[in-house]
């Protein structure tokens, strides 16, 4: 069976987007019941200024405070130099730094020009790199931009090779708002993939409507082999009430076993541990 590999974010992309800030002890518990449940990947929290991100202003506690399981990568993201050494700081397994593909988002999400946000970033991705963590290159908005629309494939294709060439170990693509369709995704992934392999890429799903296991499968036929997804859809969507967030790992995991791929993960432990920190600010308790 071939294997899948899964980055879970829940920890980091579902909770920065609830309105509700977890406790850290709760945090660290989520953390460490993601591990027992399979988990190799979980990226953790990330260290970016508090004003901009409340929810995850403890990063540096729970970081200290999981139970470290031997052979899990530990992950943070950052977006700027100071970010990277509160990271290193926590001994970090790897980092994520970010980029957009739409001037909209980056902007509003990094206040800098797309520009500006690859020249903040080579330092971060030289220092990381010289400290010996591994460094993600998150780019968003590959599918749309919730303030300029679609996004050209070759414009996908233009901040992939920036990225890379940058020296990032690994490209992270975002489908930041869940506009992607499996036609959107493929098209994507043909301008994509002029400059990097669709195997040596990862897929990063929202499913604000509904269709990121449908891109998924789409993508697993281009040769993908790398997604990232969150517990229980963890997250919601700023730019879309009442919607899920990232792509559920538990839905993710069911159907990728049911179709003979293999995760290492247990969907139901997974969907447990979600329920579990969702339990501490959502009296429904959790949606998967
Ligand atoms: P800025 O306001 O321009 O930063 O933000 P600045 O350098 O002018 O600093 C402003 C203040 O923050 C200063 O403090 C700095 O010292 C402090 P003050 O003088 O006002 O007291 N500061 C920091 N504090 C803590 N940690 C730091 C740090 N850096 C500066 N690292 C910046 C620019 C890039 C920092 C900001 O825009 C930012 O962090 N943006 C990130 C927002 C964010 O976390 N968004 C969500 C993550 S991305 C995402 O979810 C997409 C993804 O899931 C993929 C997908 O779905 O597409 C990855
Ligand atoms: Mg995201």
């Amino acid at each position: 069976m071939t294997h899948i590999r899964i980055t879970e974010v829940g920890p980091r992309d579902g909770l920065q987007n609830e309105k509700a800030v977890v406790p850290a002890a709760a945090k660290t518990a989520f953390v460490n019941a993601l591990a027992a449940a399979g988990c190799t990947e979980i990226e953790v929290t990330s260290f970016v200024p508090p004003k901009w991100v409340p929810q995850l202003a403890d990063g540096a506690e729970v970081l200290r405070s999981i139970r470290r399981v031997p052979g899990v990568t530990y992950s943070a993201l950052v977006p700027n130099e100071r970010g990277l050494e509160g990271a290193l700081a926590c001994g970090v397994d790897a980092v994520a730094v970010f980029a957009a593909a739409s001037e909209g988002f980056s902007r509003r999400n990094t206040n800098g020009s797309i520009d500006e946000v690859f020249t903040r970033l080579a330092p971060v991705i030289r220092a990381a790199k010289a400290a010996g963590v591994r460094v993600r290159g998150y780019l968003s908005c590959v599918i749309a931009c919730p303030f300029d629309g679609a996004i050209a494939p070759a414009a996908v294709a233009g901040c992939s090779a920036r990225l890379l060439e940058l020296g990032i170990d690994e490209l992270d693509l975002g489908d930041t708002i869940g506009a992607g369709t499996p036609n959107t995704i493929e098209a994507m992934y043909a301008a994509v993939s002029a400059v990097v392999e669709p195997s040596d890429t990862i897929l990063h799903l929202h499913d604000t409507r509904g269709a990121a296991l449908s891109c998924v499968e789409r993508a697993l036929a281009i040769g993908v082999r790398a997604f990232d997804s969150s517990a229980t859809g963890l997250g919601g969507c700023p730019y879309a009430p009442g919607a899920p967030g990232n792509l559920a790992t538990e839905s993710l995991v069911r159907a990728l076993h049911a179709s003979g791929w293999e995760t290492g993960i247990d969907a139901d432990a997974v969907a447990r541990a979600g329920a579990q920190v969702r339990a501490t600010f959502d009296s429904g308790g959790g949606a998967g």
